[in-house]
């Protein structure tokens, strides 16, 4: 069956850059909603800037403009951001517009209209300094809940606990470093502890969407059970929600309130709302028949699915209030909140100041390649509210390993071959012995539940065992060898062929993840715009052109240790250890990875057999230093040592030095072997032209 899905992701604060935190959960979102398209649904996916608050009236103020122009300024570099890591959100609005301003109006109106709005006189925190009521973010103190220092006075980002800044204990202004005073004030609140709330919530937390996903992830839906259990004496746990702030604000007026706002907490998520409408006013939302799509009939309609993409510090918002706020103005409740953990570095939250972070322009700016990193958010990612952790020589691995040395690498190793034998021909083979060996199509359902699941790093997983798999597949049938005998071919042009169908797989399985390699490897596959929907048969490959490089380690140790950081926890490179033996078909590297091997002439000063080895010989090199160097060198099977004196070879003279059993190995020499060292096995020792001499470059 088609699904129609509304999804968004948390809107961002717009006094301030996009991190790398928002970075990993719009390419959650983004992977999530490709995979949706890939299977033919429809998806609205939209953001928008959490304009509206305190700090941002604040921040303004001190940089001397008007908050709209910090919004807008701050607004104008989400482009750089989204389009350079491939996040394609249909549309991307701000909460502080007139769409908003509108939906949240009346859904308070609703609100109030069922009497679930109430007026208090509160007692509230004033800073005598600056003479204003304070905002919550301007309190600081200690959670009431779980006693951590320093928490803001609206929730606690240790254990998620909402309360009002007045419950804190110890409370400073941070404005001014006063300590608060109380004054009494007129608030809005919203009556969570509500009967009818209660109720709502209870059920809603166990419910599914039309398409039978549960609302709420198993480990978040206990949470929400714990915030909604009844007290002892059988009343509802759940506070009422104070919704207004007191003029000057930056926010929504609150309708027949004068000199009163919506909190920013109450109009964020109804932007959400007024972005969609805002994308489908503008005529560009299509309808699963092709029909430009209206905002109520969507959001009426019980099959659309509404979906929301959020970090697990605002659980408490989108699973309690959220909901009962759409329920009771009459609205569509969400259907699945999708709750992911935080991206760490040595196990602590990302802190741009402490020189931990990453930050996202700086990895575009230094040129990486910004599917290296959806790549490795998606292997990392499981579906589950679990933090990861940032680790550079993983990030390494799992780019020049796997994607790289594993997917990539199979076109490149196949493309040569069906160029210059078949004229880029390829089989169609059907279902063959050799192809259903490889379990593509279980593999292939398997990848679609954990994308459905968001488990991406199990698609990851799934996709770089079957590329293991295919290239074993290769080696073992030895195409190198079968193009050799003429009697072959029909073999070698099965095996290349089985060899690129896996590939197509593969790409397509990688897709949502890699929109841009895929893209340039359907393109090398000349089979159309791969999708989950139609069976593609590659017929012919295109020239193949390089799809990915490796992961420089310089330009890693420039993104993880800019040179303003100073916190002696920000990331380090752990050292590199000696790079894999190259191998038939093994991915380009560039001038530069070619240019960091410091290859010499060397002269072989002496040769002698190794005591209690039969593979190594001891050689003195003489590359021009002024003094020798030792090399070990598993030769001896094929050179007597007396043969070797005075010859001149090449040696890579940067090789980290090397602590053998028999001593320090400070080099190596170039030999050139067969591919298939199974076979009668062949050492040939590089040999330099004549008039090359002791220490001069090789390049
Ligand atoms: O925590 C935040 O960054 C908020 N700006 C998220 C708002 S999400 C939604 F409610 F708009
Ligand atoms: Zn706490």
């Amino acid at each position: 069956m088609l699904r129609t899905l509304f999804v968004t992701t948390a809107l961002p604060y717009a006094n301030a850059p996009f991190h790398v935190g928002h970075m990993m959960e719009y390419i959650q979102a983004d992977i999530w909603v490709r995979f949706m398209r890939l299977c033919g649904h429809t998806v609205h996916f939209v953001g928008a800037d959490d304009a509206h608050g305190a700090p941002i009236m604040l921040k303004a103020e001190a940089e001397g403009i008007t908050p709209r122009a910090l919004v807008e300024r701050v607004a104008a570099e989400r482009p750089r951001y989204l389009t350079g890591f491939h996040v394609a959100f249909d549309h991307w609005h701000s909460s502080d517009s007139p769409e908003n301003v509108e939906l949240s109006q009346s859904i308070y109106r609703a609100l109030r209209a069922e009497e679930l709005i109430d007026v208090r006189t509160i007692e509230q925190f004033f800073d005598p300094v600056k003479q204003m009521f304070l905002p919550d973010r301007y309190i600081k103190g200690e959670c009431p809940n779980c006693h951590s220092k320093e928490q803001n006075g609206d929730n606690c980002e240790v254990c998620g606990e909402v309360y009002a800044p007045t419950d804190l204990i110890n409370p400073v202004s941070v404005l001014t470093g006063a300590t608060p005073v109380l004054r009494d004030s007129e608030h809005y609140f919203f009556r969570l502890s509500d009967v009818r709330c209660q109720e709502f919530l209870n059920h809603w937390v166990e419910g599914h969407s039309a398409s039978g996903a549960a609302h709420l992830q198993p480990e978040v839906r206990n949470k929400v059970r714990e915030w909604l259990r009844l007290d002892e004496s059988g009343k509802s746990a759940l506070s009422d929600w104070d919704i207004s702030r007191d003029a000057p604000y930056f926010g929504i007026p609150i309708p027949d309130a004068p000199g009163k706002y919506f909190y920013v907490w109450l109009d964020a998520p109804i932007a959400y709302l007024a972005s969609l409408k805002s994308y489908c006013d503008s005529g560009r939302a299509r309808a699963a028949d092709g029909s430009v799509q209206d905002f109520d009939a969507l959001l009426a309609d019980p099959a659309t699915e509404q979906v929301h993409f959020i970090g697990k510090d605002i659980i408490y918002f989108h699973s309690l209030f959220w909901p009962a706020m759409l329920k009771f103005s009459g609205r569509k409740v969400p259907d699945l909140i999708c709750v992911h953990g935080f991206i760490t570095a040595s196990g602590e939250k990302m802190s741009k100041s402490r020189g931990t972070g990453i930050s996202p322009l700086r990895y575009l700016e230094l040129g990486l390649n910004p599917e290296w990193l959806r790549y490795y958010v998606a292997a990392k990612l499981n579906g589950r509210v679990e933090d990861f952790d940032f680790a550079p020589d993983d990030f390494m691995a799992r780019v020049n390993s796997d994607l790289v040395g594993k997917y990539v690498n199979i076109a490149s190793r196949c493309a040569n071959f069906l160029a210059d034998q078949f004229g880029g021909e390829v089989l169609e083979l059907g279902e063959t012995a050799a192809w259903t060996e490889l379990g593509a199509a279980a593999l292939g359902v398997q990848v679609r539940e954990a994308y459905e699941a968001r488990d991406t790093a199990r698609v990851a997983r799934l996709a770089m065992g079957f590329a293991d798999q295919l290239n074993q597949y290769f080696d073992a049938a030895k195409p190198w060898e079968l193009a050799r005998d003429p009697a072959q071919r029909q073999r070698l042009h099965e095996v290349l062929s089985i060899s690129v169908r896996g590939f197509c797989d593969l790409t397509l399985w990688l897709k949502p993840i890699l929109p841009a390699l895929a893209a340039k490897a359907e393109q090398f596959l000349g089979c159309g715009a791969l999708d989950w929907q139609h069976r593609s048969v590659v017929r012919r490959v295109n020239a193949y052109e390089h799809l990915m490089t490796r992961v420089v380690e310089k330009q890693l140790d420039a993104l993880i240790n800019p040179p303003d950081a100073q916190d002696p926890k920000a990331l380090k490179l752990a050292p590199k250890p000696a790079p894999p033996p190259a191998a038939d078909g093994a991915a380009s590297i560039t001038i530069d990875d070619f240019n960091r091997i410091d290859l010499r002439v060397a002269r072989i000063v002496s040769a002698e057999s190794v005591e209690g080895s039969t593979k190594l010989l001891r050689l003195s090199l003489d590359a021009g230093e002024g003094r020798l160097r030792t090399v070990f060198s598993g030769i001896s099977a094929h050179y007597k040592p007396e043969d070797l004196l005075g010859r001149l070879t090449v040696m890579v003279a940067n090789l980290a030095p090397r602590k053998m059993k028999f001593g320090l190995s400070e080099g190596m020499v170039l030999a050139a072997s067969a591919a298939d060292e199974a076979g009668e096995p062949g050492v040939y020792l590089l040999d330099p032209d004549s008039g090359a001499e002791p220490g001069m470059r090789v390049r």
